[in-house]
């Protein structure tokens, strides 16, 4: 853990906004750098609630990739050279911008349009990103929420036979750029990028078991037949879309929402195409690999 000495944040103020997710921070202004003491109440609060939203901030660039190395290092965009849209001012590897702006009608951003199903950011790379913090910049009048759902309710509310069948075994996580939306059942493999990691995971930091697969990247889990696969998937994706933990963020300008991108999972509703939409993605790295969580 990196903390910055600098000025004091005093008055943190946290308000659940669901019973298992979600909490509201009053009393900090993240444009300063924050103070040891309130950088451990977030932590900590990161922990307890899985997604901090923080209202009616101003943030510059700088100001969000400062703020997000108080909970790690800070990573960087993942998305490979060759797929990175031309033309789109060179900024900080780490920033992303989510939005349906566009330049002679083609995307100047990422992930522009429409719905996206639930999943973990960068669940398909060896290392995936700790958290994520996103910047609300523009917002559509109607759609476009984030809803975020706890997956350590999801693994705690998961049926014992489903618990039973993924407990000690790796899923396969995939993902193509771009795709928001499944709509095959399987990824094209040359295209995708893969990694494994356990289907029931055990965060290293409190021991705490998480489901770890998601619907939008999860492929496969290891050592079952393609039919056992393919009713297992389908299970856990329908208790996934169903789970009733979770916060619905609708955005407004200057919001800065940041979530435990390993224990949250996060969906997109789908909103209007000619109504603005952006949002500045800073993510964190991770120092402590998620473990299988033994049977
Ligand atoms: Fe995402």
């Amino acid at each position: 853990m990196r903390y910055n000495p600098g000025m004091a944040a005093s008055s943190l103020q946290f308000t659940p906004l669901g019973t298992y997710i979600g909490a509201r921070v009053d009393g900090i202004d993240l444009s300063e750098q924050i103070d040891d003491d309130s950088a451990a109440m977030l932590e900590k609060a990161l922990a307890d609630h899985l997604v901090l939203v923080f209202p009616k901030q101003s943030l510059s660039e700088e100001d969000q990739i400062r703020f997000a190395g108080t909970f790690g290092d800070v990573s960087q965009h993942l998305r490979p050279d060759a797929l990175r849209n031309k033309g789109v001012p060179a900024a900080n590897p780490a920033v992303m911008m989510v939005t349906n702006e566009r330049k002679d009608g083609k995307p100047v951003g990422y992930l522009p349009d429409g719905e996206i199903f639930y999943h973990t950011d960068s669940c398909f790379m060896e290392t995936p990103q700790r958290a994520v913090c996103l910047y609300g910049m523009a917002v559509p009048e109607t759609g476009g929420d984030t809803i975020f759902a706890s997956a350590c309710r999801m693994y705690e509310t998961l049926p014992a036979d489903l618990k039973t069948r993924l407990t000690g075994r790796n899923a396969l996580n995939s993902f193509e750029f771009g795709i928001s939306v499944k709509t095959v059942e399987k990824f094209d493999r040359d295209k995708a990028v893969s990694h494994s990691h356990p289907a029931i995971g055990i965060d290293p930091r409190d021991g705490r078991r998480f489901l770890y697969m998601n619907e939008l990247m999860t492929e496969e889990i290891d050592g079952l037949s393609e039919a056992e696969n393919r009713e297992t998937l389908k299970a856990v994706f329908a208790h996934i879309r169903t789970s009733p933990d979770h916060y619905r963020h609708k955005w407004r300008i200057g919001d800065l929402v940041l979530w435990d991108n390993r224990r949250a999972q996060h969906a997109r509703t789908d909103f209007p195409p000619d109504q603005p939409r952006k949002l500045r993605r800073v993510p964190v790295a991770d120092d402590k690999p998620v473990k299988m969580a033994p049977a």
